[in-house]
């Protein structure tokens, strides 16, 4: 048997639960929410669309961590999403409650889960989520690297004009002002991506990518992007659910990778049953390196304010 919750009900929510549902490799798919009868109503909509799409994992809806109980992996999406002219950062402090709020309901139902972190400010949330969990590390991660790599492929198939299946595009660092798109590791139809594009157009797409999110928040008006997002969370449940082994970005805790230790960061890494099975070292250019290394620092910084709200609050 095997069960995934999805803490938040909105349109990231739903449509991670959507997502992992279609791809029936759960048994289970809980959806849950402080809403009365929404995660209810989507459940049920959801499990009438079985007969039609073709599949069998059964979604519940619940407003009860009770629920929850069991669950293998948990993708978590409570929170505020930014507002037009908003930085993730702007939600540290109203998410930090939500999560901390979240995570320690999760714990008492399921406490050998493994939790994926989507909430914003990402590296920070995730940060926090592994800390008030006090799950081994390797059990917490979020969900950034997927999406901004997305992003990237996204643009440098407009670009190029190539398939958009033929490309593989990587960003790593922080989901935010210090995320680090990676160009030497992109390749378009198995070729460096500096064959397709002179620096000046890659530097271009580096600079859409980084404030990709903000781009469609400006244009939603209310909410902030979901369907790449959710895409990106089911992809990593896939992986663990299936313990594939896959190598994917992700915001993983990071014990001496590139020089950088202690701080949760986008970083490549094997997903399987045990979350994080490793973080790979590929090579990287010296400004590569240098810009990880940079947003380590910001990364950190950050979860240092978040210590001190914390104390604050006390
Ligand atoms: C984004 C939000 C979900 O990048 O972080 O769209």
């Amino acid at each position: 048997m095997s069960k995934v919750t999805v803490v938040g009900a909105g349109k990231y929510g739903s449509t991670t639960a959507q997502r992992l549902a279609e791809a029936d490799i759960a048994d289970e798919v809980v959806i849950t929410d402080i809403v009365e009868g929404l995660p209810q109503g989507l459940a049920l909509d959801m499990n009438q669309s079985r007969p039609v799409v073709g599949y069998r994992t059964l979604v519940t809806g619940t407003n009860d961590y009770a629920d929850t109980a069991g669950s293998d992996v948990v993708v978590i999406t409570a929170g505020l999403p930014r507002k037009p002219g908003m930085t993730r950062m702007d939600l540290l402090e109203v998410n930090a409650g939500i999560v901390t709020n979240v995570v320690n309901q999760l714990m008492e139902y399921s406490p050998e889960a493994i939790l994926i972190v989507v909430t914003n400010p990402l590296d920070q949330m995730t940060t926090l989520a592994a800390e008030v969990s006090g799950l081994p590390r390797h059990k917490v991660l979020g969900q950034a690297g997927m999406l901004d790599s997305a992003r990237f492929a996204h643009f440098i198939s407009g670009a190029t004009g190539a398939d958009i299946l033929d490309i593989e595009a990587v960003t790593l660092g922080s989901h935010g002002a210090t995320m680090v798109p990676v160009p030497s590791l992109c390749k378009v139809g198995g070729k460096p991506l500096a064959e397709a594009l002179d620096a000046d157009t890659i530097d271009e797409l580096v600079d859409r990518t980084r404030s990709g999110g903000a781009e469609i928040v400006g244009l939603l008006k209310t909410g902030s992007a979901y369907y790449a997002p959710s895409a990106a969370a089911a992809a990593m449940v896939e992986a663990i659910l299936t313990d594939s082994g896959a190598t994917m970005p992700v915001c993983a805790w990071t014990e001496g990778q590139y020089g950088i230790e202690g701080v949760y960061l986008g970083v490549l890494a094997k997903l399987g049953a045990s979350g994080v099975a490793e973080i790979l070292e590929t090579p990287l250019t010296e400004t590569e390196v240098a810009a990880l290394h940079e947003a380590a620092v910001a990364v950190k910084e950050k979860v240092e304010d978040l210590r001190q709200l914390g104390q604050d609050g006390e």
